[in-house]
């Protein structure tokens, strides 16, 4: 498994659970010490102990050294990062470039090179180019696998897929990525092999609908604010159609994380290369980036317009429940929003607060959501831990300055907030 971060950790780590042999590579030397004295780079529940149970068995390893991980391999998976270009839409192909040039020089009987990175359309036929031309000798075959793995529930994604789709015309290496997944043939998960090419186009446009359906909803509750309808019950009865389905309808201040921001960015540049340029992708990438900028205004509009002075409380930093991950997190907008407009704020999140620490400096970092809520003017909900969801009330009216919430997840009652002598906000909702 070539690169052990989010993608490459838990596939390995399940791999090896399924009972093969699996080395994890990374080149970031501190990361394989972390790992081998059993430190997570990442919160993901379960992972430590998947981990640690499966080293223990002898079927799980880390290291630096790529060459001797890949030289007895049958099958070489390559989950390296590739993150926007900066100042581009384009992805940043270059670890997955350089761990081909690299899994190249190191082959030596028939291996399957497996792109599991999230990579643009003909990516597969690059890294098969590179490996030939540094290996005209070599036996293999490239082939497209990508994840759908959602952070926070990666484990159980990992071993209970909707569907594996794998990208190839190599008999051989169809037969290799049957045994690779055997466990969850045997569960009957859904295979579907395609050309590769097809395969690479599958995992960004599963992304881009499922953000479409996201930014689509939250345009909706715009709609249901300026209408005095309630967003909730709109996407409840759109959801009881079988055709739409009630998955990925819940309004909120924009979806974040590391794979739709950029996945969508992708997509938006591929189409455009291909002379096939995608109107709705394109609207549903920029309305997001906005709409995660105007979050902060919903706060300021609660506070009377302006938060210069006040004290402002914020819950939640990552990009969604049970992550540590804040990377394009719509809290990050809201809190340097806020910020910016002069506010003294204080955040908590449970697991976040180290990696969102050097993203908003100006803000105050507090051991708990009651001391978060001390002295503040107004109290904004940004992410939907389990923890926020049943808050004590009463200590939370008391901890406050003013009354005021701003729930941008809806994840409580505007009756029974109004009740409780709030003054509450919520998205979609009258
Ligand atoms: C996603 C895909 O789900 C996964 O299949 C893919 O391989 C990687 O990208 P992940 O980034 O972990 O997974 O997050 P996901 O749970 O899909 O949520 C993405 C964003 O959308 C989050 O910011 C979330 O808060 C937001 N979202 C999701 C909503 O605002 N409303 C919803 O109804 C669903």
């Amino acid at each position: 498994m070539i690169g052990s971060g989010y993608v490459g950790l838990v596939s390995g780590a399940c791999f090896a659970d399924f009972g093969h042999v699996v080395t994890c590579v990374d080149n970031d030397e501190a990361r394989i010490g972390d790992l081998e004295a059993g430190r997570m780079p990442i919160y993901e529940p379960g992972l430590q102990e998947l981990v640690a149970s499966n080293r223990a068995e002898g079927r799980l390893a880390f290291t630096k050294d790529l060459a001797a991980a890949v030289k007895n391999a049958e099958v070489v998976f390559i989950a390296v990062g590739t993150p926007t270009l900066e100042g581009s839409r384009e992805a940043d192909l270059h670890y997955v470039y350089a761990a081909a040039e690299e899994i190249a020089a190191a082959i030596t009987s028939f291996t399957v090179v497996v792109n599991k990175s999230t990579v643009p359309v003909g990516t597969g036929d690059e890294v098969e180019k590179i490996i030939r031309a540094r290996r005209p000798d070599a036996e293999f075959a490239v082939v497209s696998n990508p994840e759908f793995l959602r952070e926070g529930a990666a484990i159980y994604d990992f071993k209970h897929p909707d569907r594996i789709i794998v990208g190839t015309d190599d008999p051989q290496a169809h037969v290799v990525m049957h045994e690779a997944y055997r466990p969850l043939y045997l569960n009957a998960a859904p295979f579907l092999f395609t050309a590769r090419r097809t395969a690479e186009l599958i995992k960004y446009a599963a992304n881009a609908f499922l953000a479409t359906k996201v930014a689509f909803i939250n345009e909706i509750a715009d709609i249901c604010e300026k209408a005095g309808a309630d967003v909730q019950d709109v996407a409840r009865g759109m959801g009881l159609d079988n055709r739409i389905g009630r998955k990925f309808l819940n309004a909120g201040p924009g979806f974040g994380g590391s794979c739709f921001p950029k996945d969508t960015l992708a997509l938006v540049h591929t189409a455009r290369t291909l002379g096939a340029p995608t109107g709705i992708v394109e609207a549903v990438e920029t309305g997001n980036r906005e709409r995660k900028r105007r979050m902060a205004g919903k706060v300021l509009e609660a506070c009377g317009g302006s938060v210069a002075g006040k004290t402002i409380a914020m819950l939640g930093l990552s990009f969604k429940q049970n992550t540590d991950d804040v990377r394009d997190a719509a809290a990050i907008d809201i809190a340097r929003g806020l910020l910016a407009e002069g506010a003294d704020l204080r955040v908590y999140d449970p697991q976040s607060m180290e990696k969102a620490r050097p993203l908003i400096p100006g803000a105050t970092f507090c051991p708990n959501a009651y001391d978060c809520a001390q002295g503040a003017s107004a109290l904004a909900i940004v992410t939907e831990w389990d923890a926020f969801r049943a808050l004590d009330l009463e200590r939370l009216k008391e901890a406050l300055a003013e009354p005021v919430i701003v729930d941008l997840r809806n994840i409580y009652s505007p009756a029974e907030m109004r009740r409780r002598g709030f003054r509450y906000t919520s998205v979609g909702r009258p």
